[in-house]
C-alpha cells in the first residue's frame, strides 16, 4: 500500500502501531536476544514460511523492524535494512556488490572512510575502484568498464558540498546496467529521496540527522528488495546489525526529522549568506547560495527556498590556517567537534585542506550569527576580537 500521507506524518507514524499485547503507545524496546516457540510444530510452520516469527535478535528484532519499516516508507523503498553504523551499511553494500572481483566507479569527493574503504580495502578483496569527479558525466562514463558493478556518489559531498546530477547519473547507470548507489547522509529523506531521482539504493549514516541528538550510531540501506536484502545477509555475516537500543533511540529521533531539517537548513542559509559577504572569507560552499556552481542542479533535487538545502556548509578564510585557528578559538557557542547532524552546531577544521566544515544546528539564528561574527572578527582582526570579548564595566 502506498502511504500518501505527508512526510512529517509518516516520520511520526510509519512502521508503528500500538503494541498488540500491552497497548503500549510508542514501539517498546525489545532488549532480548532470543524468541520462544510454542511447539515443534510452531518451529516447522515458521521454517515453512507459514508463521512469521522472530528467532534471534541479531537476525531481526521488533524494535529494529519497526524502524526499518519507517525508513522504507520515508525513502519510498521496497525494503530498508538497519545497520550498526553508516560504515557498516556502506562496507556491507560495497562488499556485496563487488563479490567475485568487481569494480566500483565512485565520486572522488566522499566521506574519507568511504574513500579509504574503496581505495584500501576493496583491493584486499580482489576488487577495485576508480574515483572520478562525479560532476563530470563524461569522466564517469569513461570510467565504467565491463567489470563495473555500481556507481557510488554523495549528492551533496562531504566536506566540499559538490553537487552531482543524480537523474543524469541514474540514466547513465541504467544504460550501462549497473545500480546507482547514493549516500544521502547530508540531506536525509526529509530533503531528498534519491530513489525518486534515479538511484537504486540509498545509504545513510543514521548517526547524523536521523538521530539528530548525537547519541546513537546507526546506518541504513534502502531500495529494491533484490538489491538490499543480499546486503542484509552480508551485513549479518559481518556482525554489522543495529542493536535494539540504537533502533529505539532512532525511532524517537526520526519523528522530528522534517522539523529539524527545516530549521538546520534555514540557519545554514543565513550563516552561508553572512559568510559570503564577510571580507575575512575567501570562499563559501553552500548549494543554497545562487553563486554555488551547482546551485541549479541542487535546486532540481531539493526544491527552492531557504529551508531546503540542508545544514552543512564549508568555507575558507582569507587568512589561511592562522585565521582558522583564531576563528575557532573565538567561538563561544559552536563546538569544535567532528560529526554532523546534531541539534548543536559543530565546526571542524579539515586536515590537509584549508577548509572549515560547519554542521549548523537548530539554535536561534541570532545566537549563531553572533558567534560566527565573533569568530570572523577574530579571524580578520585579532585586536577587534579582543575588544569584543572584553567585559564592559556593567559585567
Ligand atoms: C557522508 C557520510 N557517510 C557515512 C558516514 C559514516 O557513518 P558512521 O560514522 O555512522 O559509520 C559519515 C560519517 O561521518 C558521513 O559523513
Amino acid at each position: 500500500m502506498i502511504d500518501d500521507r505527508g512526510l512529517t506524518t509518516r516520520c511520526v507514524h510509519a512502521g508503528e502501531t500500538p503494541d498488540p499485547t500491552t497497548g503500549a503507545h510508542g514501539v517498546p524496546l525489545y532488549q532480548n536476544v532470543t524468541y520462544a516457540f510454542r511447539s515443534a510444530d510452531h518451529v516447522e510452520a515458521m521454517r515453512a514460511g507459514e508463521a512469521p516469527h522472530f528467532t534471534y535478535s541479531p537476525r531481526g528484532n521488533p524494535t529494529a523492524r519497526s524502524l526499518e519499516l519507517k525508513l522504507a516508507d520515508l525513502e519510498g523503498a521496497e525494503t530498508s535494512v538497519a545497520a550498526a553504523s553508516g560504515m557498516a551499511a556502506i562496507a556491507a553494500t560495497l562488499l556485496t556488490l563487488v563479490r567475485g572481483g568487481g569494480h566500483i566507479v565512485a565520486s572522488a569527493e566522499l566521506y574519507e572512510q568511504t574513500r579509504d574503504f574503496l581505495q584500501c580495502d576493496l583491493p584486499q578483496h580482489g576488487s577495485s575502484a576508480t574515483l572520478v569527479d562525479a560532476r563530470d558525466l563524461a569522466a564517469v562514463a569513461a570510467a565504467i568498464g565491463p567489470a563495473t558493478r555500481a556507481l557510488y556518489v554523495e549528492p551533496f559531498s562531504n566536506p566540499a558540498l559538490h553537487v552531482v546530477n543524480l537523474p543524469a547519473l541514474g540514466e547513465l547507470a541504467r544504460s550501462r546496467e549497473i545500480p546507482l548507489i547514493v549516500d544521502n547522509t547530508f540531506l536525509s529523506p526529509a530533503l531528498l529521496r534519491p530513489l525518486e531521482h534515479g538511484a537504486d539504493l540509498v545509504l545513510h549514516s543514521a548517526t547524523k540527522y536521523l538521530s539528530g541528538m548525537g547519541q546513537t550510531q546507526g546506518g541504513f540501506i534502502s531500495g529494491r528488495r533484490d538489491l538490499a536484502e543480499p546486503v542484509r545477509e552480508t551485513m549479518l555475516r559481518l556482525g554489522g546489525q543495529m542493536p535494539p537500543f540504537a533502533a529505539w533511540m532512532l525511532l524517537a529521533g526520526v519523528k522530528t526529522l522534517p522539523l529539524r531539517m527545516e530549521r538546520h537548513s534555514g540557519n545554514a542559509d543565513r550563516l552561508a549568506r553572512l559568510l559570503a559577504t564577510d571580507p575575512a572569507v575567501a570562499a563559501v560552499n553552500y548549494p543554497g547560495l545562487e553563486t554555488h556552481p551547482e546551485h541549479d542542479v541542487a535546486a532540481r533535487l531539493v526544491g527552492v527556498g531557504p529551508d531546503r538545502f540542508g545544514g552543512m556548509l564549508s568555507f575558507t578564510l582569507r587568512g589561511g590556517p592562522p585565521a582558522t585557528r583564531r576563528f575557532l578559538n573565538a567561538l563561544e557557542m559552536c563546538t569544535i567537534a567532528v560529526s554532523l547532524g546534531d541539534v548543536a552546531t559543530l565546526v571542524w577544521p579539515w586536515a590537509g585542506r584549508d577548509l572549515i566544515r560547519m554542521s549548523v544546528g537548530i539554535e536561534d539564528a541570532a545566537d549563531l550569527e553572533r558567534d560566527v561574527r565573533r569568530g570572523l572578527a577574530a579571524a580578520d582582526m585579532p585586536s577587534r576580537a579582543n575588544a569584543l570579548s572584553e567585559p564592559t564595566p556593567a559585567d
